[in-house]
């Protein structure tokens, strides 16, 4: 399983999802790799930050990521690509590279609007590698209602890059936990962030053996 967690903008937790992500598939036995495309190396300084050395990270900022990931596919398991922030031959390749596209999108107009650069690019590179499309909404605030108008706007793309149904909240944890190099499973395993994370993972997990 190869999950490319990217967007062309900044600041939409793309390395958030996909530590976290790195995190449960080595909780659930997974031998896990992961790729930091981004020069902002975000990923990689949460690996230095992490005792545990179940998670393999390596940067990797190159437009031959797609050719050379076949490699490391034979070597692990599960392999997250963290990938940022602008569209350009490196953000392409990371697109290229995967079987699983995951786009954070923050509920408001502006980032559903920003979005669309990088579906567009999905959906250029799709028929080429079959890749599978989903978009989450991510730092999602409890109780409002700018997260359904986000939904609903981007329905239109539900055809090709259809909203998972778990959505990650704004909450306390994702932040706090980085510094020590944990998942939000391992700082606070109780917590509600914690459990939206266990249930992303799963649904993609679905995914995957579909
Ligand atoms: N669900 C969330 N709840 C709270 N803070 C979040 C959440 N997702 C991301 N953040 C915070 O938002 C900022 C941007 O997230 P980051 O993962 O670095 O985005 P990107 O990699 O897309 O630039 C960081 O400070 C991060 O801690
Ligand atoms: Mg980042």
């Amino acid at each position: 399983m190869i999950i490319t967690v990217g967007n062309t903008k900044g600041g939409v937790g793309k390395t958030t999802i996909a530590v976290n992500l790195a995190v449960e598939a080595a909780r659930d036995g997974k031998k896990v790799l992961l790729v930091d495309t981004d020069p902002q190396g975000s990923s990689i300084a949460f690996r230095a930050e992490r005792e545990t050395d179940d998670i393999k990270a390596i940067s990797l900022i190159s437009d031959k990521l797609h050719k050379d990931i076949k490699e490391f596919s034979s070597a692990f398991e599960w392999i997250v690509i963290d990938a940022g922030g602008r569209d350009n031959a490196i953000f392409r390749s990371a697109v290229a590279a995967c079987d699983l596209f995951l786009l954070p999108v923050l509920p408001s107009q502006f980032d559903v609007w920003a979005a669309e650069d990088a579906i567009a690019v999905f959906r250029e590179i799709q028929p080429f590698n079959g890749m599978i499309g989903r978009m989450v909404l991510n730092m999602v605030r409890p109780n409002t209602i700018v997260s359904s108008e986000a939904q609903e706007a981007l329905a239109v793309y539900q055809d090709d890059i259809p909203l998972l149904s778990e959505q990650l909240h704004n909450r306390v944890a994702y932040k706090a936990s980085i510094s020590n190099g944990q998942g939000v499973t391992e700082y606070e395993p109780s917590g509600k962030a914690a459990e939206e994370t266990i249930i992303l993972y799963k649904e993609l997990m679905l995914l995957k053996n579909n």
